[in-house]
Parts: C-alpha cells; structure tokens; sequence
C-alpha cells in the first residue's frame, strides 16, 4: 500500500515502544497522585507547633497576659482532632477559633492580624471570624473563653454563631480570578 511505503512503521517494535511508555505514565501519575495527597495532608496539619493537651471540660490555656497583641497559640479542645487556635486581637481581645476553615476544612493560620487558610486563600477577621476573602461563607466555629480571678485563662464551651453574618461582598479566591485570567 500506497501509505505503508510512505510511512514505514514496524508495528511490532511500535507496541513494544508504547507498553514501555504507558508504564513510565502510569507511574507518572502514580507518584504526582502521592506527592499531591501528602502536600493536601500536609495543609491540613496546623502549622505553628504541637497543640497542648485536650480535654472533655474546661480546660486550662495558661495565664491571659502571656499571649501579647497579634500572638497566637493551638490548643487541642473537646478531643485530639478538635484543633483551635487562640489569639490575642490587634485591639487587645481574646478570641479562640476552632482552626477548621469552613471552605473544605484546612488550618487556618493567624497571619498579618487575619486568619488565613492556605489551601484556597480563605481570609477571615478575628473579631467574629467572619470570612472576608476567598471561597468560605460561614465564619469560623468559635469558642468560649473564661479569665478566672488568677489570671489563668479557660476554654470553657461553644459560643453560638455570631448573628447578624450576611454573605457579604468579598473579593473573589485569587486562585480562581488567576486561572480564570488564564482560561
Ligand atoms: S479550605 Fe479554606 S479556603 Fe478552601
């Protein structure tokens, strides 16, 4: 034929060619889909040191006056998996957030006097957690504080959600303005 004259394709040595192909995708993607799971678990982890110990009642988060305007602290609550992250305000409040973003779950961080989650840039403001940026629409689960006459500070329960949150106007997630640019 006309086409095997101008194409001169050993079929045999061809398929043998793309069995060796096929395999180096497949372990391609087998690592880029490890590598992706483990970055994802990694985001999840908070990010700023071992939180302290957990309990089923109140429990103790050491003296108020130890955590200074813009630092933070983690604290384990009603289990092991029940992460929250304790920060003192720019304005010199107290607040407790449970660090679970509630876009899809990751750690959120206290950064620049905001609470940034890293996974889709969620942005939430410290007073009430009410998110302000990126995907989130609910603010974060808060949780309720108690200075005993010592100076020792407790977590002592769940506050309510804050009333009064409408959706608001918020600037859209970056990520997804950038691969709209792209797209
Ligand atoms: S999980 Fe926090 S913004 Fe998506």
């Amino acid at each position: 034929m006309a086409w095997k004259r101008a194409f001169p394709v050993d079929l045999a040595e061809e398929g043998r060619f793309s069995r060796r192909e096929f395999a180096r995708f497949l372990a391609l993607v087998s690592a880029g889909f490890t590598a992706g799971l483990g970055w994802l678990w990694l985001r999840k982890t908070p990010l700023e040191g071992p939180p302290s110990t957990a309990g089923s009642g109140p429990i103790s988060l050491g003296l108020a006056a130890d955590l200074k305007p813009g630092q933070s602290r983690l604290f384990t609550f009603r289990g092991p998996q029940d992460r929250c992250i304790l920060l003192r305000t720019p304005l010199g409040e107290l607040r407790a957030y449970r660090q679970a973003c509630t876009h899809l779950g990751c750690a959120v961080r206290f950064r620049n006097d905001e609470l940034q989650c890293p996974c889709h840039e969620g942005v939430f403001e410290v007073e009430h957690g009410f998110p302000i940026q990126g995907p989130p629409t609910r603010p974060l689960s808060r949780v309720a504080l108690e200075v005993r006459a010592d100076g020792t500070l407790w977590a002592v329960g769940d506050l309510p959600a804050p009333a009064g949150f409408a959706s608001r106007a918020r600037a859209a997630c970056p990520r997804q303005a950038r691969r709209e640019e792209v797209a």
